[in-house]
């Protein structure tokens, strides 16, 4: 199968239908735009999981993604989209990047949940964007951004909510859109914990209660148990529905 695109923890295939693409999931992770290389073992594979299972549970409420089934543990057919070269990022707890470029303290709970938008492009480091720089770039229409921005404010408040069920605190994540052939923007990528950052609830500790890559990034070790148990409990929640 021809690849149409490597990326840093996915390959994209072009399948026999020019309307369907295959990603595939890898193991490989980076972190600090890519400065920081590495393997979490069995990763591709769980987030594969995670995301087929979260992606299912959002289209039952209502939110159009790209999936279109798992056709294998690491492999899933999704709609082809174009990406929109935007990474739009919720956040309803001050974490990451949020603290180092603020004076807000980790863990600080945001008044209301905060949508900020990157520009996609590791060879700039996916700057920080305003709407205004989107609207000069040209890269997505005021009326998209509107759209892109309720569409990410709802799928904060389902998977806050899912997670919240499995003792799990949503404080941040990523999302990629994308326009399919008739223009559709659908949720496209991943969520997973490479993807978020998830806090268990049953922990008090700031480290232990770190259930996702902030592990990796943070060297604090227990990479594979954290998305190991982000897994179990995401698909626990699934089977009971
Ligand atoms: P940040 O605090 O580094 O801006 O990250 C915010 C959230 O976005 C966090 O859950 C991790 C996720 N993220 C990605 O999925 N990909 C990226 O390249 C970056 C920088 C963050």
């Amino acid at each position: 199968m021809q690849k149409i695109y490597e990326g840093k923890a996915k390959i994209l295939y072009q399948s026999e239908d020019p309307n369907v693409f295959l990603t595939y999931f890898k193991d490989d992770a980076t972190a600090f735009n890519a400065q920081k290389k590495g393997q979490i073992e069995g990763k591709g594979e769980i987030n594969c999981t995670i995301t087929t299972a979260l992606y299912r549970w959002l289209e039952s409420k209502g939110v159009s993604t790209h999936l279109i089934e798992r056709i294998s543990p690491n492999q899933i057919t999704v709609q082809a989209v174009e990406i929109i070269p935007i990474e739009v990022v919720v956040r309803n707890i001050a974490a990451g990047s949020l603290c180092r470029q603020t004076e807000l303290d980790e863990g600080t709970v945001l008044p209301e949940p905060l949508v900020d938008f990157y520009l996609k492009n590791d060879a700039l480091g996916d700057p920080l964007l305003t709407t205004e720089r989107i609207r000069i770039l040209n890269i997505a229409s005021q009326e998209q951004i509107t759209q892109i921005t309720e569409l990410a404010k709802k799928v904060n408040y389902l998977l806050q909510e899912f997670f919240l069920s499995c003792e799990i605190i949503l404080v941040d994540f990523k999302l990629e859109f994308g326009l399919n052939h008739q223009g559709k923007i659908l949720l496209a990528d991943e969520i997973s914990p490479d993807t978020c950052r998830l806090w268990d609830k049953k922990q008090s500790d700031p480290m232990s209660r770190i259930l996702d890559k902030d592990r990796f990034r943070r060297d604090l070790g227990g990479v594979e148990s954290a998305y190991g148990e982000v897994q179990k409990r995401v698909l626990s929640r699934v089977d009971s529905l």
